[in-house]
C-alpha cells in the first residue's frame, strides 16, 4: 500500500536511537523543562536563523500563545487565509479576536495584493500561513504591517526549512509559530510545537504564558526550585523532554530530508508535467520545503478512487475551506464572496505521497499510475 505519509520506514531506520533517547530521559527524573528542551531550544532557534525560540505543547498553542503575547484579544481583527490547516483559525478564536480571510494566490499562498481593504481599525496582525512548505511575499506583508501598524506572526506549522530569499520562514515577522505534529517536515511522536523570534521582551512574555503565567525556572532531579506564583495569566503549554529528544535526534536530518523532498518533487514535476495535472510551481524567491506535494484536476475524485483500485491511498488538503465550515462561517460573511480561488482551489486539489523515506519504486508505481489514468479519462 502506498500512503501520502507514512512514519514507519523512519521508526525502523532509527528505531535504536529514538528508544536510547527516551531511555535516558527515564532515567534523568527529569521529565518537563529539562537538558533535552533546552538542547534543543538552543538547536532549533539557531537552525531557523533567531534569538530566541521556545518548545510550547503544539502548533495551536503556538499561535494562541504569540496572540496573547502581543495583546490580542476581544473584538481584534487578525487577517489571515481560508485554504489553511483549522487550528490557525482555532487559535485566531481562542485568543478572542476575529479571523479575517484573504483569498490565496496560485501558490495557495496569502495575495498580498487583496490585504490592505481588509484592514480596518480593528486589525492587528496578519497571520500568513506558509501552506505546503512554500513561503509567502513576506516583503510585501511586513511593508503593510509597517505601513498599517500590525504584527506580523508566521505560521510556520508546514514551513520547517522552508526558505525566502535564503533565510528560513520562522525568522521574517515578529513571531513564527511551529508544530511538530508527526506529519510536519520536522514531526515528533505525539504533539510538540515552537515560537520563534528576535524580541527579547515578547520572548519573555511567551516563556510566562506557556507555563501557567510564572517565570521561567528550570525543574532539577525532580524537584521546582522557583517559586510556584503566576505574574499574569497564562496558559498550560509545554514540550516535555521525550518529544524534545526525538527532535533533537530528528533535527539533525531535516535538512537531508528537504533534499530528499526537493528530489521527490522535482521527479513528479519531470514526470507528470504533461499529463493535465496541474502542478506546483515554486516562487523564485523561495526554498520550497514540499510538507505537501499538492496538484489540481477538476476530475480529482474520480482519479483518487481509481489510485485507491491500485493501492495507493491520497490525501486532499484541505477538501474545505475554513470559512464554509459550520463553525467558522460567520466569521465570513464579509469575504466569503471574495474568496474565489480559495472556493475553486478547493474542488479540484489533492496531495500525491511526499515523505523522505518514500522509496523510488514507490515514486515511479504512483507516476506510472498516475499517467495510465489521465490517459484513460475522457
Ligand atoms: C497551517 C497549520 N497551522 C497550525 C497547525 C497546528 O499545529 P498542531 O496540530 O501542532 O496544533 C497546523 C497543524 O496541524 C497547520 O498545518
Amino acid at each position: 500500500m502506498i500512503k501520502v505519509w507514512d512514519y514507519l520506514p523512519e521508526y525502523k531506520k532509527y528505531r535504536k536511537s529514538f528508544l536510547n533517547a527516551i531511555d535516558e530521559v527515564f532515567k534523568s527524573s527529569t521529565l518537563i523543562f529539562g537538558p533535552k528542551l533546552n538542547k534543543f531550544e538552543d538547536n532549533f532557534k539557531k537552525y531557523i536563523g533567531v534569538k530566541y525560540g521556545l518548545g510550547v505543547g503544539n502548533g495551536t498553542d503556538a499561535l494562541y500563545i504569540a496572540m496573547k503575547a502581543l495583546n490580542i484579544g476581544t473584538g481584534d481583527e487578525v487577517i489571515t487565509t481560508s485554504n489553511t490547516a483549522v487550528p490557525t483559525v482555532t487559535a485566531i478564536v481562542n485568543a478572542g479576536a476575529i479571523p479575517v480571510f484573504v483569498d490565496v494566490n496560485d501558490y495557495y499562498l496569502i495575495n498580498t495584493n487583496l490585504i490592505a481593504k481588509k484592514i480596518t481599525k480593528k486589525t492587528k496582525a496578519i497571520i500568513p500561513v506558509h501552506l505546503y512548505g512554500q513561503s509567502c511575499e513576506m516583503d510585501e506583508i511586513n511593508k503593510i504591517a509597517k505601513k498599517n501598524n500590525l504584527y506580523v506572526i508566521e505560521d510556520c506549522a508546514q514551513s520547517h526549512g522552508a526558505e525566502y530569499k535564503k533565510k528560513k520562514t520562522g525568522s521574517l515577522g515578529n513571531i513564527g509559530c511551529f508544530s511538530f505534529y508527526p506529519t510536519k517536515i520536522l514531526g515528533s511522536y505525539g504533539d510538540a510545537g515552537f515560537i520563534t523570534t528576535n524580541d527579547k521582551k515578547l520572548f519573555e512574555k511567551m516563556m510566562r504564558i506557556r507555563f501557567l503565567g510564572m517565570e521561567r525556572k528550570k525543574m532539577s532531579s525532580g524537584h521546582w526550585n522557583g517559586k510556584y506564583y503566576a505574574v499574569e495569566h497564562g496558559t498550560n503549554s509545554r514540550l516535555d523532554e521525550i518529544h524534545a529528544a526525538i527532535l533533537l535526534i530528528k533535527l539533525k536530518n531535516l535538512e537531508k530530508n528537504i533534499k530528499k523532498r526537493r528530489q521527490i518533487a522535482k521527479r513528479y514535476y519531470k514526470e507528470l508535467k504533461n499529463t493535465g495535472l496541474l502542478l506546483p510551481e515554486e516562487n523564485k524567491k523561495n526554498k520550497h520545503a514540499y510538507y505537501i506535494y499538492v496538484v489540481q484536476h477538476k476530475k480529482r475524485n474520480k482519479i483518487m478512487s481509481e489510485l485507491v483500485k491500485k493501492n495507493i491511498h491520497l490525501n486532499i488538503s484541505y477538501p474545505w475551506p475554513i470559512h464554509i465550515m459550520k463553525a467558522y462561517k460567520k466569521y465570513a460573511l464579509r469575504s466569503s464572496k471574495d474568496l474565489k480561488k480559495t472556493n475553486f482551489f478547493s474542488k479540484k486539489i489533492f496531495s500525491l505521497p511526499m515523505y523522505p523515506e518514500l522509496t523510488l519504486k514507490k515514486q515511479k508505481y504512483t507516476i506510472n499510475s498516475l499517467k495510465e489514468i489521465l490517459s484513460n479519462l475522457s
